[in-house]
């Protein structure tokens, strides 16, 4: 199988998970039920799921127990970007190609099917015990919950939304902007590889190193991100362009301009890759996935 190949089966193994985990649209909850698969099945690249797959698989793990874990980061991810559209946050009206979950649904209906969603992705995290045979499995997969509840909250995704929105309007430094892009974007990829490395049974300095890896992908992809908030089309991106400046963001790209804001993702891509080449086993798939991100277009 070639680079291409493997991803589109990896993608579609992540979404047959997505789809195996998400609610019953069923009594008087039907409506709510309906907002939240309406936006965990608009699209998506799927790479969270795909990240913690791959390196679990890298790393030598064969249980099902990854599973429910790659159904609820998907679903974290995706109740963030639920709210990150909402009005009072980026006001956006396009995602993943199709009208947001407030658009469709109402703002109040969008606002409770982003927290259901965010705590149905616990419900489904916490399945995986229902498939734990081993002591050692049970406490893989406690260790992989507190990693998964950790950089999503306070101290990871949410914490850097929070500064994100609060600094609309406002010039920040580049270590504001850096703590923002650190905790909004990396946290849950660095959580996805950190999932995949704990229960595959890896040791601390491997998880570690899942988690350095983590950081500077999410960096160089929210690099990317702002890039093409400025340079793509809304029919290519799936989203609108130009939220940044809408909402008046500090991003890499108004402080250092493309050119040089392309550099650093580059930069960080590279540290990635080489932190990658230090794990056992075969990083062919994911060095190559983590290139073929600095040349996205979506
Ligand atoms: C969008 O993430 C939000 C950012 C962190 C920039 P993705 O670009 O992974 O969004 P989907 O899941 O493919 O829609
Ligand atoms: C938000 O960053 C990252 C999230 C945690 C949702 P952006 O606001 O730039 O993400 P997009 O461009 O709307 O996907
Ligand atoms: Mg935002
Ligand atoms: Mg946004
Ligand atoms: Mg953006």
């Amino acid at each position: 199988m070639n680079f291409k190949e493997e991803l589109e089966s990896r993608v579609q193994y992540a979404q047959e998970t997505i789809e195996a985990f998400l609610p019953k649209e069923e009594g008087f909850s039907r409506r709510m039920a309906e907002a939240v698969n309406y936006s965990m099945l608009a699209g998506g690249k799927r790479l969270r799921p795909v990240f913690m797959k791959a390196v679990y698989d890298m790393l030598g793990g064969t249980s099902d127990v990854i599973r429910p874990f790659m159904a609820a980061m998907e679903m974290v991810h995706t109740h963030s970007l639920i709210h990150d559209d909402l009005p009072a946050i980026d006001n956006d009206e396009y995602r993943r190609g199709k009208k947001t979950t407030h658009v469709v649904f109402g703002e109040s209906a969008a606002i409770l099917a982003g927290d259901a969603l965010l705590n149905y992705a616990y419900e489904t995290a916490f399945r995986a015990f229902d498939l734990c045979q081993k002591e050692e499995e049970l406490r893989q997969a406690a260790a992989a919950l507190k990693i998964l509840a950790n950089r999503t909250g306070i101290c990871g995704m949410l914490g850097g939304q929070g500064v994100d929105v609060e600094n609309d309007g406002r010039e920040i430094d580049k270590e504001m902007l850096d703590y923002i892009y650190e905790n909004k974007t990396s946290a849950l990829i660095e959580a996805s590889l950190m999932i995949g490395a704990v229960l595959a049974g890896a040791d601390r300095s491997v998880v570690e190193n899942a988690c350095q890896i983590g950081s500077r992908i999410g960096i160089a992809f929210q690099i990317q991100d702002d890039i093409l908030d400025v340079t793509s089309s809304r029919e290519t991106l799936g989203k609108p362009v130009g939220s940044d400046a809408k909402n008046h963001k500090t991003t890499y790209v108004t402080l250092e301009g493309i050119e040089k804001a392309q550099e650093e993702a580059g930069k960080l891509t590279k540290e990635a890759v080489e932190l990658l080449e230090q794990l056992p086993g075969d990083s062919r798939f994911l060095k190559e996935l983590f290139l073929s991100l600095m040349e996205r277009r979506k």
